[in-house]
């Protein structure tokens, strides 16, 4: 066996000190069943909102209601928005879809999320497969070296997450009004706003970075009562984050289902009020 076969064998679970065990794995459940699932999601995901970021642009709005995935509009090529988060920050040379900038954000901070982290690792490098399965890889350098470390940006994507999720936040608010912009309408859509801005607060608020930042780096907790509590709750929205995460990534892409549907004339929205 040529010496670096020898080195690359005597790796991860394969290395000196590790028990000789001749299975890949001891366990006699569907373990590969969750990371099946996961990958489906997240493709089905991952292609809807392609199909949409690049050619929704016309079925977007639907007054009153704007599509989570073009808001905020930072092109000059978004359907009207009275009242809404249109700015213009990127003038009429940009003829791409006004989805790709705004997208950025979102995607970057659930790409760096430590949640979809585990879930994309696992089901789709296997690195590791699951508990207790043995990963493929010879080598394992974590998040230590590029591209990996960069995933440390998570935090900085949590900041740029408050304000997109105020600017859904007024969305929803404006859901409220009518077609010609008078207040007092509510509809189903309405609902739909709003259900997915609690999804989307409930996420962002569970963050692993939003506990830190609120509740880590104290000495003394008992000195801290205030972000003792805050840190409290997001503790408890903390353990939900894998929960959250899968409702309300099926929040967005259902309310910009809803949006598409209502643009393109397949119904129209049922009023409350
Ligand atoms: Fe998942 Fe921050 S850890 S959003």
């Amino acid at each position: 066996r040529p010496p670096e076969a020898a080195e690359t064998a005597a790796r991860g679970v394969h290395s000196p000190g590790r028990a000789a065990i001749a299975q890949r794995h001891l366990r006699l459940d569907r373990w590969w069943l969750p990371q099946v699932m996961t990958a489906a999601g997240l493709l089905l995901f991952i292609g809807y909102s392609t199909w949409r970021a690049f050619f929704g642009l016309h079925t977007s709005y639907a007054a009153p209601y704007v599509s989570p995935f073009y808001s905020p509009c930072l092109a000059a090529n978004c359907p009207t928005m009275k009242g809404g988060a249109d700015w213009a920050l990127f003038g009429s040379w940009w003829q791409l879809s006004p989805a790709l900038i705004v997208l950025i954000f979102p995607l970057g901070f659930r790409l760096t999320c430590y949640y979809y982290r585990k879930a994309y690792y696992r089901s789709f490098w296997s690195s590791p497969p699951a508990c207790a399965v043995a990963e493929p890889h010879a080598k394992y350098t974590g998040e230590t070296r590029l591209p990996l470390i960069l995933q440390n940006v998570h935090r900085y994507f949590f900041y740029f997450a408050i304000p997109v999720a105020g600017i859904l936040t007024w969305d929803a608010i404006l859901g409220f009004r009518d077609a010609q912009g008078r207040w007092g309408h509510m509809g189903l859509g309405t609902l739909v706003l709003l259900v997915n801005i609690v999804l989307i607060w409930g996420y962002t608020a569970s963050c692993h970075s939003c506990r830190h930042i609120v509740g880590g780096r104290l000495r003394h907790f008992s000195k801290h009562p205030v972000r003792y509590r805050m840190w409290t709750w997001v503790s408890k929205l903390n353990a939900r984050h894998m929960q959250l995460a899968w409702a309300s990534l099926f929040s967005v892409g259902l309310t910009d289902l809803y949006v598409y549907l209502l643009a393109s004339g397949a119904f129209s929205d049922p009023r409350f009020f």
